[in-house]
């Protein structure tokens, strides 16, 4: 039987677009994995989905005043669309809101259900709102976190200290639908005993052992993974609930389960078997050859907020239900940040995936400029930061100035010097080429490793080496002296060989690119397994791009950002980061005067203010700011002086509308008395404005 190969990404929640972060996270670096299989041929499905359940879900829907299926429609096809336009190549792409899925997400249950020994039934207090008759999921308590005091906090999690919270723990509780206070209830639930698993995910985890056989090699495992599963183990395993009381979901399956649906971190990993099924009905494969077959590596994409469900709850549940494979390796990513902060869509921080699509759509292959600076700054082992800054170096100076120039130069000569024939040469290929082909190596190993930063570092020195080489030998010198020379046809074979080979290799990266390089060299389209066939080829000597083929013409595949003559491109990103500091400077003005600490109506009804009507203004000598204004207030006339020289000329203001605090003590400023002092506002820029309307006006009313 052949080696099979099961991969899954996270299922991204249908309640939002997502971010650059998420791409990063877990669908770009499977994407890569999974086009170099492609390439060398392997039984390959990629699988992933819409998580369309979960009190995320509702909330979102009840916050928006629509159906949770509203939501999810939007954001299903919104999220898969934008992965296809971004050449993120899933087998299939299911939801959880499917029939199938229903179906094999309550068979799993049932299973554990009927076998015995799996689920406990367990009956507790919890949170009940007595108005709208129901249970209330975490998410719907909303409290003060007993941690940090911050009022806003989920009956899950504090975002603002992080912690982790039961609703119980949460001081004043209150029902984020009625805003009551909740009560608490008794209610059942199914629990599944995950502490009975701790031994052998221990075991497994640890030392890569299954039953005493060797599953994995626990080396290959990133150590941040390995790491966070074992402190989790070491805290100890507690059985988990796994049905609520909501509404919105799968209903379980069971006498008594009745108003009661999976916990969405059940029903979700499921998602992976029943995408898989459907793919499998839909293109007449069998899905359990995949799912339980002896040699299927079974690797899960995902960001780090996914591990233990990946690496224990989701292992521990595929055992329990026995005949599954367990994962072979989750090369789980850390996060991405964004200019130095988090992602964050209430602060309009950060930029999602359709939002660049639409920003960058007058952008030149658009597409791989992001999927390229994602990969080279991608948080494998630790968190990383996206820049716009990096994003233009790396596109400017690696695609189009490594990349983009050697293939172009040697495109160009080749048309230039043999018309487009690739000359002959009596060299064998393997010696000029020796170099070539170990970093070719080192490409495709980084790959099989999960390390697709310093991959595509190494695609780099691929061209880079390929631009030394031509510089050394420089036909272009030799070439007027001796155009037949056989060092200007070696070279430029040799070059021609390693732009077939980037062809080959840059696919995995930069997808929408290596077509372009196949055109270039009037190449075949790229099909499962060419990379494999390649590869030998080019280790038994054979050419990729034989002596005698007529290439393609030149066409730029990489057009700068830093441009003297087309400042387009940079325009597109200053744009984003204007956006950026945009962001900045409102919340500086948010945060500037924050609201002064509550005071009594006495305190307020102390100050005497009263509307007037300037009748004379001048300039106060010597002051810069400050005028000298006459005000009437209908049975008498102050004189006040105000700091408002640099925004109203003095002939402006005669008629002008004022509010007066007319109970001020008197001031002197510059020798002159002052009054009284007028209201103003004050705009983010320090800019003032008077504060009244000239509507029903009179001088002297009383203000309250
Ligand atoms: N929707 C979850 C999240 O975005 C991920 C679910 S992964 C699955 O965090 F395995 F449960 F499908
Ligand atoms: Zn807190």
């Amino acid at each position: 039987m052949s080696k099979k190969y099961l991969i899954t990404s996270a299922l991204p929640y249908a309640n939002g677009a997502l971010h650059l972060g998420h791409l990063a996270g877990a669908y770009l670096p499977a994407d890569i994995y999974v086009r170099y299989l492609r390439l060398l041929g392997k039984d390959v499905v990629w699988v992933c989905g819409s998580d369309e359940h979960g009190a995320a879900i509702t909330l979102r829907a009840k916050k928006e005043g629509i159906s949770p299926q509203e939501i999810i429609d939007k954001y299903h096809f919104l999220n898969k669309d934008t992965f296809e336009k971004l050449g993120i190549s899933f087998d299939y792409y299911h939801r959880t809101s499917a029939q199938l899925h229903h179906e094999t997400a309550q068979e799993f249950f049932l299973k554990l259900h009927e076998k015995g020994g799996q689920f406990e039934e367990r009956t507790s207090e919890q949170y009940y709102d007595e108005e709208f008759n129901q249970f209330l999921a975490d998410r719907y308590i909303i409290g003060t976190c007993p941690k940090c005091g911050y009022e806003e906090a989920y009956g899950d999690q504090c975002e603002n200290c992080g912690s982790d919270l039961s609703p119980t723990e949460l001081i004043n509780p209150r029902s984020t639908l009625s805003g009551k206070t909740p009560i608490l209830r008794q209610t059942t639930h199914w629990y599944f005993k995950l502490d009975q698993h701790e031994a052998w995910l221990r075991e497994w985890i640890e030392n890569g052992k299954m039953d005493g056989n060797e599953h994995h090699n626990p080396k290959e495992w990133k150590n941040h993974v390995t790491g966070q599963c074992l402190s989790w183990l070491d805290g100890g395993l507690n059985a988990r609930a796994i049905t609520r009381d909501l509404d919105w979901g799968i209903p379980v399956p069971v006498e008594g389960g009745e108003g009661k649906v999976l916990y969405v971190w059940f029903d979700a990993p499921i998602g992976y078997i029943s995408s898989t099924r459907q793919w499998a009905k839909e293109n007449g494969k069998d899905w359990e050859a995949y799912w339980k077959g002896d040699d299927t590596q079974l690797i899960h994409f995902i960001g780090k907020d996914n591990i233990v469900f990946h690496c224990i709850i989701f292992p521990a549940m595929l055992k329990a239900y026995g005949d599954y494979v367990l994962p072979k390796n989750v090369p789980a990513n850390q996060f991405l940040n964004f200019e130095g902060q988090k992602f964050s869509k209430s602060r309009g921080w950060g930029i999602e995936q359709h939002e660049y699509l639409e920003s960058f759509k007058d952008f030149p292959n658009k597409e791989d400029a992001l999927r390229y600076a994602l990969i080279r700054n991608m948080p494998e082992n630790r968190d990383a930061d996206f820049k716009w800054d990096e994003f233009v170096d790396f596109h400017d100076k690696e695609l189009a100035d490594n990349l983009g120039n050697f293939v172009n130069r040697v495109i160009v000569l080749t048309n230039k010097y043999y018309e487009g024939v690739v000359p002959e040469t009596t060299q064998p290929l393997a010696e000029g080429l020796a170099e070539a082909i170990s970093i070719a190596e080192k490409i495709t190993s980084e790959i099989e490793h999960f390390s697709f930063r310093p991959a595509a570092q190494a695609l780099m020195e691929l061209s880079s080496w390929g631009n030394t080489y031509l510089q050394e030998v420089s036909p272009w010198k030799l070439f007027k002296a001796e155009p037949d020379s056989p060092v200007i046809k070696e070279c430029m074979f040799n070059c021609l060989q390693i732009v077939g080979l980037l062809s080959l290799l840059s696919a995995p990266f930069i997808p929408f690119t290596a077509p372009k390089l196949r055109k270039l060299l009037n190449l075949d389209e790229l099909q499962n397994g060419d990379l494999q066939k390649a590869l030998d080829a080019i280790k038994s000597g054979q050419a990729l791009v034989s002596s005698g083929h007529k290439i393609g013409a030149p066409e730029l595949l990489f057009a700068k950002v830093i441009d003297r003559k087309d400042d387009s491109r940079l325009q597109i990103i200053n744009a984003q980061k204007e956006k950026l500091e945009a962001v900045l400077a409102g919340e500086k003005k948010a945060e500037r005067e924050p609201i002064k600490p509550t005071i009594e109506f006495d305190d307020f009804t102390k100050i005497d203010l009263r509307t007037g009507t300037i009748t004379a203004a001048e300039k106060v000598p010597k002051a810069k700011k400050l005028l000298k204004l006459t005000v009437d207030l209908g049975n008498e006339e102050r004189t006040v002086v105000s700091g408002i020289a640099e925004f109203y000329k003095p002939e402006d203001l005669p008629g002008q509308t004022v509010v007066l605090v007319a109970n001020l003590a008197p001031r002197k400023l510059r020798g002159v008395e002052s009054q009284g002092m007028i209201l103003m506002a004050e705009n983010e820029e320090g800019k003032l404005t008077f504060v009244g309307t000239k509507e029903g006006w009179g001088n002297g009313f009383v203000v309250r």
